[in-house]
């Protein structure tokens, strides 16, 4: 799971996909196409966003997405358009490339919608990106189960 900061939307998105599926069998994991914040906890508004929905984040810690997250990792699933951009430039075959598609894709296949930066807004932003990314994961669940089985 990738955004900007890996304080605000993918924390959220990782902690809702990590409990949708059996902890020894999948390892997800988030990071940030920046670095600025780096080592901290998710914001505290995700935090409680989260909370409210009976999930912990508060765990986490940021870290920037590197390279060799496109062998660690089967799938990398973006917040926007922007990241998008950002992976794919660090990208280097088309194999990786393949990996990276915008979360929102599960629910609007092909519309390349972006989860929205609530970074400057307020609280109710956080509970948006939090409906849509329970409902984007749920179907990202699903499949990996299936495939899984
Ligand atoms: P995120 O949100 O990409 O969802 O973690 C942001 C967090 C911090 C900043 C921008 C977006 N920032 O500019 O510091």
């Amino acid at each position: 799971m990738v955004c900007l900061g890996n304080i605000c939307r993918s924390p959220l998105a990782e902690g809702l996909l990590a409990s949708k599926l059996p902890q020894d069998k999948f390892l997800v994991d988030s990071a940030g196409t920046g670095n600025y914040h780096v080592g901290r906890q998710p914001d505290a508004r995700s935090i409680a966003t989260a909370e409210k929905n009976g999930l912990s984040i508060a765990q986490q810690r940021a870290r920037q997405f590197t390279p060799r997250d496109f062998d660690a990792f089967d799938y990398i699933y973006v917040m926007d358009n922007s990241n998008y951009d950002d992976v794919i430039a660090l990208a280097k075959n088309e194999s990786h490339k393949q990996k990276v598609d915008l979360i929102l894709n599960a629910l609007f296949p092909g519309d390349n919608v972006d989860v929205p930066d609530p970074y400057y807004g307020l609280q109710n932003g956080f509970d948006m990106v939090y409906e849509m990314l329970d409902e984007a994961t749920d179907i990202i669940a699903q499949r990996l189960l299936e495939k899984s089985s």
